[in-house]
């Protein structure tokens, strides 16, 4: 959780899904703190954490569900060929591109998961190379 005083400014969590990858959920950082590097600092230390752990791989979902499409896979058609609409992915104003940013890669994506057009975007990131790095030493 990131806080001012007592004042909350964002909150991150995560899920043990499998045996060595955590999904990040959920994420939000206050509408009017936004842009302050706030989101990277719960994420950063969100990654600190699960590596602890024996995180090896990082994953989430984040929804193209917005009144106007904030990717290429929002108001269309994925299949057939998913796969390519996801190796292509061109964000516009969307959560996606701040992941991107953090060293996240888009994995799959979801169609229609939130009604016709809205896909759900998937996107993962390893930390293997570092937990092997860090084994080694
Ligand atoms: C997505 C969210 C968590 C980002 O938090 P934030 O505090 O505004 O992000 P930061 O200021 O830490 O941004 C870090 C970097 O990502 C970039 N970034 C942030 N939002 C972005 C967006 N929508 N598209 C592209 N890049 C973005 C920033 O420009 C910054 O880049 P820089 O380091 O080159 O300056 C925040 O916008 C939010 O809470 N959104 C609503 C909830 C949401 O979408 N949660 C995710 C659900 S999966």
């Amino acid at each position: 959780m990131a806080r001012s005083g007592a004042a909350v400014l964002g909150w991150v969590g995560g899920i043990p899904t499998y045996s060595h990858a955590w999904e990040l959920h959920p994420l939000v950082v206050r509408q009017d703190v936004r842009g302050q590097g706030i989101g990277q600092a719960l994420v950063t230390a969100w990654e600190e954490r699960v590596r602890e752990r024996g995180a090896l791989t990082l994953y989430l979902g984040t929804d193209d569900d917005g009144p106007e499409p904030g990717t290429s896979a929002g108001g269309v058609s994925l299949f057939p060929g998913v796969l390519s609409h996801a190796a292509t992915l061109a964000v516009r104003d969307h959560a996606a591109g701040f992941y991107r940013r953090l060293g996240f890669e888009v994995v799959g994506l979801i169609s229609d998961a939130n009604g016709p057009g809205k896909a759900d975007v998937l996107m993962a990131k390893s930390l293997a190379a570092a937990a092997s790095s860090t084994s080694g030493r």
